[in-house]
């Protein structure tokens, strides 16, 4: 089974860019077949698998327009081992170009389909909206990952997520479920991230990962030079933390390969 992720959160900067890189490396690293799609028009996720934006052939903007396929839109990450579906600005008018095409949230799952038996896992780098780049993502998705960074504010807006993850679940896609909350830029020292981390795990129990993303530069500095953090630093609390991660989500996915959490109650 092809493990699809969206990695989602509206809020902006909370690591899901950072989150879709590594994990997709750590993943490919040990062993699995991976592509990750970049499906933020800010292109972060291209510019740090080390592909230059400006000069892409064909975009993930030509799959949802049907204007390209999947084999001659990806290209290979040689440091981080991964496939990747890259983009850049010209995303930004998906929404108005989609808005006449018929059954326009299904266009990310319809490109993805004739690939998706080449991977173990295809994880989609979601833009800090909830807009129709991100529901595209939602209904090709067998899973949610939701970063969260651990400080003030950081609850608010993920019961928007989550009504949002439902809806897509009753219209569209049925299967999908929330994989997982996980917490990034985590300082076991702040008083601030212990409150977080008890609020996330009253509301999510067990659909809070048991790996936490320490704050660590070198997961900062590593896709300035088109890296991931193993590469760049493998020693860095950042590479190690990324590693136990991709460990958690396989071993989660031996024992349970089709049953994914389902989503709790929302906060
Ligand atoms: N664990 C971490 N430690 C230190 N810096 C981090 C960490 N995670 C992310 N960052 C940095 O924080 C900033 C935001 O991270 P990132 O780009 O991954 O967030 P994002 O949710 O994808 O943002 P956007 O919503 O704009 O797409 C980046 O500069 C990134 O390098
Ligand atoms: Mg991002």
């Amino acid at each position: 089974m092809t493990h699809i992720l969206a990695i989602a959160n509206q809020k902006g900067g909370v690591g899901k860019t950072t989150t879709a890189l590594n994990l997709a490396a750590s993943l490919a690293h040990s062993g699995k077949r991976v592509a990750l799609v970049d499906m933020d028009p800010q292109g972060n996720a291209t510019t740090g698998s080390g592909i230059d934006k400006q000069t892409l052939q064909h975009s993930s903007l030509d799959l949802l327009l049907d204007r390209a396929d999947f084999a001659s839109t990806v290209l290979h990450c040689k440091a981080g081992k991964y496939d990747l579906l890259p983009t850049n600005g010209t995303l930004t008018t998906a929404e108005v170009a989609l808005l006449k095409t018929p059954m326009r949230e299904q266009r990310l799952r319809h490109a993805l389909l004739p690939a998706a038996t080449n991977y173990d896992y295809i994880l989609i780098d979601c833009p800090p909206s909830l807009s129709i780049l991100s529901i595209n993502a939602l209904a090709a998705a067998t899973g949610v990952i939701i970063p969260v960074q651990c400080e003030f504010f950081s609850l608010e807006g993920i019961s928007a997520l989550v009504a949002t993850i439902e809806k897509v679940a009753r219209m569209a896609n049925p299967k999908l479920r929330i994989e997982g909350i996980l917490q990034t830029m985590y300082d076991p020292r702040s008083t601030l991230t212990m409150d977080v981390e008890a609020e996330l795990k009253n509301h999510f129990g067990q659909q809070v990962f048991q790996t936490a993303i320490p704050r660590n530069v070198r997961l900062a500095e590593a896709p300035s030079h088109g890296l991931p953090a193993l590469t760049y630093d493998k020693h860095s609390r950042g590479a190690i933390a990324y590693r136990g991660l991709a460990g958690e989500l396989v071993r989660r996915h031996q024992h349970k390969p089709n049953n994914p959490q389902k989503p709790k109650e929302q906060p």
